[in-house]
């Protein structure tokens, strides 16, 4: 397996937000696999302003715009953490996905989803799965809902209970099976 490239974009930007808990847990399980490197993409840091056109037809664009396609660019795979709001994914997270296409082709996507009560976020998964098709990814069939989210992670995303850990590997372990079928594929398009 070649060294591989995966970001991971952190799509809560809400105050006291518990979304990044879970994230770091997930960032931290993927560095430490060997070749992985990854980049961890928050949202709100990044603070874009609201889409009024994608980067490809801008020639003004957000500040951070250029780096965050960059990222996602040279990416082999995307992890997007998300947290469930109203039964679907945020706005904010639409947003920014919503900025670039060519980025995304023939990728490979998990989605992490996180709730604060015990149903883990299983309509805003299914939401999501649907835009990622719509962008020319393909997310993976592998899920990790993360339940109580506040409870289950120290903020350093230390998980509190162990079983986290078990399932974030299988889940990344199906993410690096489509990595690496798709990068290979992927470079038979380009010769
Ligand atoms: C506007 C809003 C809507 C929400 N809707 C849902 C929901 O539909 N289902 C759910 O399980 N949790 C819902 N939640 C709770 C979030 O899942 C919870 O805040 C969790 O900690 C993850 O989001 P956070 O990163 O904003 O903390 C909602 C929270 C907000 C702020």
């Amino acid at each position: 397996m070649g060294g591989f490239s995966i970001p991971v974009i952190i799509g809560s930007t809400r105050r006291g937000r518990q979304t990044p808990r879970a994230a770091r847990f997930v960032h931290g399980r993927l560095k430490s696999r060997d070749p992985v490197e990854s980049a961890l993409l928050d949202l709100r840091e990044y603070d874009f302003p609201i889409m009024e056109e994608r980067l490809r037809r801008r020639d003004d664009p957000p500040p951070g715009l250029a780096g965050f396609s960059r990222h996602i660019a040279d990416g082999d795979a995307l992890v997007i953490v998300s947290p469930e709001y109203n039964s679907g994914y945020p706005g904010v997270l639409k947003n920014a996905l919503d900025y670039l296409l060519p980025e995304y082709r023939r990728k490979p996507v998990g989605i992490v989803t996180v709730s604060a009560g015990s149903l883990g976020g299983a309509s805003c998964l299914a939401q999501l799965r649907q835009v990622i098709l719509s962008l020319g990814a393909l997310p993976i069939p592998a899920k990790l809902p993360v339940t109580r989210v506040g409870s289950s992670f120290g903020e350093d995303g230390e998980p509190t209970d162990p079983a986290y850990e078990k399932r974030a590997d299988t889940f990344i372990d199906e993410l690096l099976w489509y990595t690496e079928a798709l990068s290979t594929q992927r470079a038979g398009d380009e010769r």
